[in-house]
């Protein structure tokens, strides 16, 4: 397994994802633990963008609801639970589809975790097609998050699920 990511912070964000993910790849290959995973894609992400929030949100059942609940991330403390089609995670997992806010403070319903928080990124992880979970990324920037973050953290996410399907 590689234990350490190498990225050159001056290119520009597609070669950025380009360089990434290969070494992603390599950093989860060979470890089935989902939770493992998934911290280690939240610290890479964090080396290299160095957004303000970068975790993952699991879908939990109890007897009383079906929520998000926090999972591996990197950043200041955050809410813990999210309810379905609540805040734009829960939109996001209500709607199965990656949802990029521009301007929190126009979406209505935002749950706001951190007042730094200027624009969001939401990405579904899909398996067997359910929404298992979601990888969520705040900037203190607004509208940070374009169609290339989708396509590729769309990529990344897959990672994570890649070989369990
Ligand atoms: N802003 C999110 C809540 C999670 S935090 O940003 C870490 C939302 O509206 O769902």
């Amino acid at each position: 397994m590689a234990e350490q990511i190498f990225i050159n912070n001056s290119l520009p964000l597609k070669e950025r994802y380009e360089d990434l993910i290969p070494q992603l790849k390599a950093l989860v290959s060979g470890e089935d633990d989902m939770v493992a995973n998934a911290a280690n894609i939240c610290a890479a992400l964090k080396e290299t963008f160095g957004w303000l929030w970068i975790g993952f949100y699991f879908v939990k059942n109890t007897e009383a609801a079906r929520q998000l609940v926090l999972g591996p991330f990197q950043g200041p403390v955050a809410c813990t639970r999210i309810d379905f089609n609540k805040g734009v995670c829960g939109t996001a997992w209500a709607n199965r589809e990656t949802l990029i806010v521009d301007n929190v403070d126009l979406f209505p319903g935002h749950i706001a975790c951190n007042s730094l928080s200027r624009s969001e990124i939401v990405v579904p992880v899909i398996q067997h097609n359910s929404v298992i979970a979601v990888l969520d990324i705040d900037s203190h920037k607004l509208s940070a998050f374009t169609e290339t973050d989708a396509h590729y953290l769309e990529k990344i996410v897959n990672l994570l699920t890649d070989g369990l399907r």
